[in-house]
């Protein structure tokens, strides 16, 4: 894919919110109050049967990208339900979520899958969007390296050696997801840290640098500066706020 990710990425996860006609109202009011910038990516993660009229909003956008928040490791075949990063990729998505926490927490993704996951994203020429993230009862347990890197190692073990430079990692403590309790800028420089080392142990510090890591979790207009501030911060994953067009355009301009 041609499409170049420029730092800081902010991120709008829609989650199981908003079909056609409502992705298209979002768009109208969204592309009005948020202005183009080329040293910033704006991503989207509608829901798959919304990614058409999305793209329709956006067709002049060409620092707008969109995405999947899921997709199966198998290319095609008899999956019930189940979508493809092909065919992902065909709907014009260029990027994919893979480990939301609601996706392990709720559906059962283990960490293998979201591996796969993210290799079959890159195999389709997919930038996939691997999130990591502790339960407050690991984060008092004191395991919050542990569960992250743990999560990491199976993404990077699973990913060819030389997708690095197409890899976009996500902090996203599961306490902080929905509950308006998001991390201070100092927890989530501690966790970025965390994942930059193991990210520079395997592809060198420079590379690592290069890495966009994005901090998601009751991310709102009113902390996003100080989110986007914080050390190793390169852009953050939004849930709830993403699905207000003006509070998201503040964001995305943060
Ligand atoms: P939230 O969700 O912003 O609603 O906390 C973040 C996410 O799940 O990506």
């Amino acid at each position: 894919m041609s499409h170049r990710i420029r730092k800081p990425v902010l991120a709008g996860n829609w989650k199981m919110n908003k079909g056609p006609g409502d992705a298209t109202a979002f768009f109208a009011a969204f592309l009005n109050a948020y202005r183009r910038d080329e040293n910033r990516t704006v991503m989207f993660f509608p829901p798959a049967l919304s990614l058409a009229a999305a793209q329709a909003a956006i067709a002049e956008r060409g620092d707008i990208m969109l995405g999947v928040q899921n997709i199966h490791w198998e290319e095609n075949g008899a999956f019930t339900g189940e979508i493809s990063a092909a065919i992902a990729a065909q709907a014009n998505a260029t990027c994919v979520l893979a480990g939301h926490s609601e996706r392990r927490h709720i559906f059962g993704e283990t960490d293998e899958e979201v591996g796969r996951k993210c290799a079959a994203a890159l195999a389709a020429g997919l930038t996939p969007i691997a999130c990591a993230g502790e339960t407050l009862e690991q984060r008092e347990a004191g395991q919050l390296s542990e569960i992250l890197l743990r999560q990491l190692d199976a993404v990077m073990d699973a990913i060819p050696d030389d997708a690095d430079d197409r890899l976009v990692v996500a902090y996203e403590p599961v306490w902080a997801i929905g509950t308006g309790v998001n991390a201070t800028p100092a927890d989530a420089a501690e966790a970025h840290g965390v994942l930059r080392a193991r990210l520079a142990e395997r592809y060198g510090r420079r590379q690592a640098g290069a890495i966009p890591i994005l901090y998601g979790g009751s991310v709102k207009p009113g902390n996003a500066a100080d989110l986007l501030a914080a050390d190793g911060v390169d852009g953050l994953l939004v849930g709830g706020a993403s699905l207000e067009p003006l509070a998201f355009a503040k964001i995305a301009s943060a």
